[in-house]
C-alpha cells in the first residue's frame, strides 16, 4: 500500500469510529474533537478520489464507506434523503424514480452499511457489487457434508419411449397499468404508461400498440395470448415450469398490496389456461424489489411466501406449504411420473438482495442448501429423477460466488439424480454447463446443464416460451424448441400476436456437431451442451446464430473478440466464480434512455433488465464523479455538526 493510502485509511478509520460512536456515544468529547480536527485537516473526498485515480480502488471504497456510514448512523431517514439527492444529481433516473426506489431500498442499504466493518469481507462484497471497486472476496471454504457417498452409476440411458412435453416460460413482468396508445418513448425503466399529459393516448407521437413494445413490460393481452398459444401448441403438455418474475419494472412504485395482487392475478390466469404449473420465487415478487431477508434478520418478506404458497399449493399440495412459507422453496413429487421438482429460492444468493450484506455473511441463509441436500438424498434413495428450478441461474454475475460454489458442490454430488436445471432472470436465451473440474472444462467433465428460458416481457427481445421433449422415464431433456411472437409481424398489434417456432436445439446446434446429434431419442446431455460451446468457439456462423437467437432476432449486436471470449466463459460456468465477470468501476450509471436497448449480452453486472436498483447506480456513481463525493462529504459533515 502506498504511504498516502495508509494515511488516508488511518484517517478513515477514525471517522468510522466517530460515525459508529456518535450512535453509542462511547467516545470521550476529547477524542471526538481530535477526530474532527483530523477530518478538517484534509478532505476525505480528495483522498478517495486520489486513491481511485491511483488504482487503489478497494482502499478508496473503504473511504466511501466511511462517508456513507457517517450518514447512515443518523438513521434511515437521513440516509434515504442524502441518497435520493445524490441519485437526482447523478441523474441515474428521473426524480420520481429516484425518490420512489431509493425510498424503498434505502433503509435496507443503510442497515447493511451501519453494521458493516471496514475492511471485512462484507465490505468488499459491497464495494464490488455497488461500486465495482473491489474484487469479490474468495469463497469461504465450506466442504458440504453429504449423508451418503456419490453412487458410481452415471446418468441413466433414455428409455426410448414416446417423449413427454414440458413447457417453460419466464419473466412475464405483467404491467396492469399499460395503456394502449400512451407513449412508448420515455426516460423511465418502462414506458407505455401515461406518466405525463403529453404521454396520454392521442397526445403522444410514439403511441404504444395494444399488444406490447420493447420499451415496456407485458400488457395483460400479450400474457393471455401466450397462455392460449401454449394451450393450442402443446395441448398435451405434461407440466409447465414458470421460473418467476411476475411484477413489472416500475420498481419505484411497487407496494405489498400491489405485488400481492399481481402474484394472485398471474397464477389465477395460469390455473385457468394450463395444467400443472411449478413456480419459483422471482426477485421482483417482493417489495421492495429484491428484498428477501433471511429469517435470522427479519420476517418482512413473510407476506411474499404466504402469497406464493396460496397460489402454488393448488399444484404442489398442502404438504409443501410449510417449506414455502418458511423459505420460499419446495420439493414436490410430479403426480404422473417418477419426477420430483425442487423449487429453490435463489434470492438468497442474489447480489441485489441487499439484506445479504450482513456482518457476518450467512453461509447458508435459512438452511436452504442443507434442506436441498436432504431432499436430493431422499430422492436418490427413492430412485426418483429431479428437476431443479429457480429464478436466477447459479453461474451468473448476479450470483454470489459463495452460494454458487456451495450449490455447485451439491449439483456435482447429485448429478446422476438431477436430470436438468431450469432458470430465467436474464431475459435472454442461453444455457450454462456445470463441471466436475472447472480447471478442465471439457465434455468429459461436464456434469449438468442449466436451461435458461428467454422472457415473455419484450424488453430484451421477442416474447418467448419453450417446449422440451423429455423422456417419460428418466425425464432427460431430448430437445428444446423455442416459440416467439414476432413483434415485427404486421398482425402483431392488429389481429394479435402469432406464436411460431423459432428454432430447436437439435436442428440448429445438434445437426452441426461432429458427430451430429439429431436422433430424437438421444439426450441433450451436459457433454452435448459443452460440445455446443466448442462448436461456437470454432464456428463463428453458428456462434452468431446463437447470439441472434439470444434476443430472438431483435436488436442483434455483433459479438466478437472479448465479447465472444466472455460469452463462452459464461456458458461454461455453472459456478459463478468461473464466469470471467469482472466488476467495472461505477458499474452502469446511465438511465434507461441513454442505454442501448437490447444490450443484454452479458455485460458484467448487467442488472438493467433483471432487477434495477437506483441505490446501486447512485452509489456506483460515487466512484466516477468527484462532485458527488464532495457532496456526500459535505452532507456527512453537516449531519455531524448538527449532532
Ligand atoms: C423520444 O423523446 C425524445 C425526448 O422527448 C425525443 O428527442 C426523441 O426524438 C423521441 N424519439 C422518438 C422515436 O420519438
Ligand atoms: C403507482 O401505482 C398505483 C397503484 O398501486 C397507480 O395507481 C399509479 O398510477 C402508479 N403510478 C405510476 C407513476 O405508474
Ligand atoms: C414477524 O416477527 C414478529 C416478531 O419478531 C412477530 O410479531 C410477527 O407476528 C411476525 N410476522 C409474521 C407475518 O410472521
Ligand atoms: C462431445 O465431443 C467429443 C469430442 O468431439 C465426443 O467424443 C463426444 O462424443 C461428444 N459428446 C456428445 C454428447 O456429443
Amino acid at each position: 500500500m502506498r504511504p498516502s493510502s495508509t494515511l488516508s485509511l488511518l484517517a478513515l478509520g477514525s471517522v468510522a469510529q466517530a460515525a459508529v460512536s456518535l450512535e453509542d456515544s462511547s467516545l470521550s468529547p476529547r477524542e471526538i474533537e481530535n477526530i474532527e480536527r483530523a477530518i478538517e485537516a484534509r478532505s476525505l473526498a480528495d483522498d478517495i478520489w486520489n486513491d481511485i485515480k491511483n488504482a487503489a480502488t478497494c482502499t478508496a471504497c473503504q473511504g466511501i464507506l466511511v462517508l456513507l456510514k457517517g450518514i447512515a448512523v443518523f438513521g434511515d431517514g437521513a440516509f434515504v434523503s442524502v441518497a435520493t439527492e445524490l441519485c437526482k444529481l447523478a441523474k441515474v433516473e428521473d426524480d420520481d424514480v429516484c425518490e420512489g426506489t431509493v425510498g424503498l431500498e434505502g433503509p435496507i442499504i443503510a442497515d447493511a452499511i451501519r453494521n458493516m466493518d471496514l475492511g471485512s469481507d462484507t465490505s468488499k462484497l459491497f464495494c464490488g457489487s455497488f461500486l465495482g471497486l473491489c474484487p469479490e472476496p474468495s469463497v469461504p471454504q465450506w466442504k458440504i457434508p453429504f449423508p451418503s457417498p456419490k453412487p458410481q452409476t452415471g446418468r441413466p440411458a433414455p428409455s426410448g419411449k414416446t417423449p413427454l412435453k414440458v413447457v417453460q416460460y419466464s419473466d412475464i413482468h405483467i404491467d396492469p397499468l399499460y395503456v394502449s396508445g400512451s407513449s412508448s418513448n420515455c426516460t423511465k425503466p418502462i414506458c407505455c404508461r401515461p406518466y405525463t399529459a403529453a404521454d396520454e393516448p392521442g397526445k403522444s407521437t410514439s403511441p404504444a400498440g395494444p399488444n406490447g413494445d420493447h420499451k415496456c413490460d407485458t400488457p395483460v393481452g400479450l400474457e393471455i395470448s401466450m397462455y392460449q398459444a401454449i394451450k393450442n401448441i402443446v395441448p398435451d403438455a405434461a407440466l409447465t415450469l414458470f421460473t418467476g418474475d411476475i411484477v413489472d419494472h416500475a420498481i419505484w412504485n411497487t407496494s405489498q398490496p400491489y405485488n400481492q395482487k399481481q402474484i394472485s392475478d398471474a397464477y389465477t390466469y395460469m390455473s385457468q389456461y394450463l395444467g400443472i404449473v411449478y413456480g419459483t420465487a422471482g426477485n421482483h415478487e417482493s417489495n421492495p424489489t429484491n428484498a428477501f431477508p433471511p429469517r435470522s434478520i427479519s420476517n418482512s418478506s413473510q407476506w411474499v411466501y404466504d402469497a406464493l404458497s396460496d397460489q402454488w399449493t393448488r399444484w404442489v399440495g398442502a404438504s409443501a406449504e410449510s417449506e414455502i412459507e418458511s423459505i420460499g422453496a419446495y420439493s414436490t413429487k410430479y403426480p404422473n411420473g417418477n419426477l420430483r421438482v425442487i423449487s429453490l429460492n435463489t434470492n438468497f444468493y442474489y447480489r441485489m438482495n441487499f439484506w445479504l450484506y450482513q456482518e457476518d455473511i450467512e453461509q447458508d441463509p435459512d438452511g436452504q442448501i442443507q434442506w436441498l441436500v436432504n431432499e436430493l438424498d431422499a430422492a436418490e434413495k427413492a430412485g426418483e429423477r429431479v428437476y431443479i428450478i429457480g429464478h436466477m441461474p447459479l453461474g451468473e454475475g448476479d450470483a454470489f460466488h459463495a452460494g454458487s460454489n456451495y450449490l455447485d458442490q451439491v449439483v456435482n454430488r447429485y448429478s446422476s439424480t438431477i436430470a436438468a436445471m431450469f432458470f430465467g432472470h436474464t431475459h435472454v436465451d442461453h444455457f450454462e454447463v456445470s463441471y466436475s473440474d472447472y480447471n478442465s472444462r471439457d465434455a468429459s467433465h461436464a456434469v449438468m446443464a442449466s436451461y435458461i428460458c428467454p422472457s415473455l416481457t419484450p424488453t430484451s427481445g421477442m416474447p418467448s416460451f419453450r417446449v422440451y421433449d423429455v423422456d417419460p422415464e428418466t425425464f432427460a431433456v431430448l430437445d428444446t424448441t423455442t416459440y416467439i411472437a414476432d413483434m415485427t409481424n404486421a398482425d402483431f398489434q392488429t389481429t394479435g400476436p402469432v406464436w411460431t417456432k423459432l428454432y430447436s436445439a437439435k436442428e440448429t446446434y445438434g445437426s452441426k456437431l461432429n458427430p451430429p446429434v439429431t436422433d430424437a431419442s438421444v439426450e441433450l446431455t451436459p457433454a452435448f451442451w459443452h460440445n455446443v460451446t466448442a462448436l461456437f468457439e470454432s464456428n463463428s456462423d453458428v456462434f452468431n446464430e446463437y447470439i441472434s437467437l439470444k434476443s430472438r432476432g431483435w436488436n442483434v449486436a455483433s459479438c466478437t473478440g472479448d465479447c465472444k471470449t466472455q460469452e463462452l466463459c459464461q456458458l461454461r460456468a455453472g459456478r459463478s466464480e468461473n464466469n470471467c465477470v469482472v466488476p467495472s468501476i461505477g458499474l452502469h450509471l446511465n438511465k434507461r434512455s441513454d442505454e442501448l436497448h437490447g444490450h443484454s449480452h452479458h455485460r458484467s453486472h448487467d442488472h438493467q433488465e433483471c432487477g434495477m436498483s437506483a441505490g446501486m447506480k447512485t452509489l456506483g456513481s460515487l466512484a466516477v464523479r468527484k462532485d458527488l463525493l464532495d457532496e456526500l462529504e459535505s452532507r456527512a459533515n453537516e449531519l455531524k455538526a448538527k449532532a
